[in-house]
């Protein structure tokens, strides 16, 4: 049993793993930055016992209470650094403004939390970061410069974590997620869903759920670090 500090967690993907964490046995604290009340709503309705803390995951000050709160609360085992955004633009029409701006969601997030998370993990002398990227950081489509690029900045970071904690007791993965069933998926227009999955071997999009057995295996896999776990359906391999 672990106790696993979820971000954007009132996301689609976050929904669908949490009753399979919790039916494994872990305990979780979940972050969301506006949707408590609907969260509330779900956890209740699937008779999950866990605390929500409000944060807006690109304010230090909302992060560093974010941690005062996980202290309050446990502690933590598990940092899975699941807030993100889509994004979509022609890359001649992305400037480094509005690249930092989704770099500071996409990426910068998971720093701020991952920095407060490892002295943590570091003095238990156990601990996962687990990073949330996409197939699409692999296997980009029209439009998506920016947001490849953040991901992949997950990956690069989680595997240097990995190295720097190693001898801790704690590992650091990303998983790439392929195009999940959830959330995000629906801002895709229909035409184009269609398209993406004569794209996908398996012939379907992921069913959001199993991204929970994949972080449970990841729990419980203390000489799996600096990977990154694909779980896209055939979409794209290494
Ligand atoms: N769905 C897919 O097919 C797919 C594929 C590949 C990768 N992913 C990745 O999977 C993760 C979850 O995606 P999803 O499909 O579940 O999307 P989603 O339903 O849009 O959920 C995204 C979550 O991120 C949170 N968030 C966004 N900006 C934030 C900020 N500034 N501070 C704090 N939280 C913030 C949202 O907060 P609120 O709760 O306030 O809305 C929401 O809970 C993302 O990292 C996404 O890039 C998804």
């Amino acid at each position: 049993m672990s106790r696993i500090l979820i971000t954007g967690a009132g996301g689609g993907i976050a929904r669908a793993i949490l009753p399979v964490l919790h039916d494994l046995g872990h305990s979780m604290l979940l972050t969301t930055r506006s949707r408590t009340a609907a969260l509330e709503s779900f956890l209740k309705d699937a008779g999950i016992d866990a605390p929500i803390f409000q944060a807006d995951l690109t304010v230090e000050s909302d992060v560093e209470a974010l941690f005062e709160w996980v202290a309050e609360n446990g502690g933590l085992d598990v940092l899975v650094n699941n807030a993100g955004i889509a994004h979509a633009a022609a890359a001649w029409k992305l400037d480094a403004a509005e690249m930092e701006r989704l770099f500071q969601i996409n990426f910068f997030s998971a720093v701020r939390c991952s920095s407060k998370a490892l002295p943590l993990l570091r003095a238990q002398g156990t601990g996962r970061i687990i990073n949330v990227s996409s197939v699409v950081a692999h296997k980009p489509s029209f439009g998506t410069s920016g947001y490849a690029a953040s991901k992949s900045a997950l990956e690069g970071y989680a595997r240097g974590i990995a190295i720097d904690v190693a001898n801790k007791g704690i590992t650091a993965n990303t998983i790439a997620y392929g195009y999940m069933e959830a959330g995000m998926l629906y801002d895709v227009p229909e035409a184009m869903l269609e398209q993406i999955k004569t794209t996908i071997p398996k012939g379907s999009f992921g069913d959001a759920s199993q991204i929970g057995r994949t972080i449970d295996y990841l729990i419980n896999s203390p000489f799996t670090t600096g990977q990154t776990l694909h779980v896209n359906g055939g979409q794209w391999m290494p």
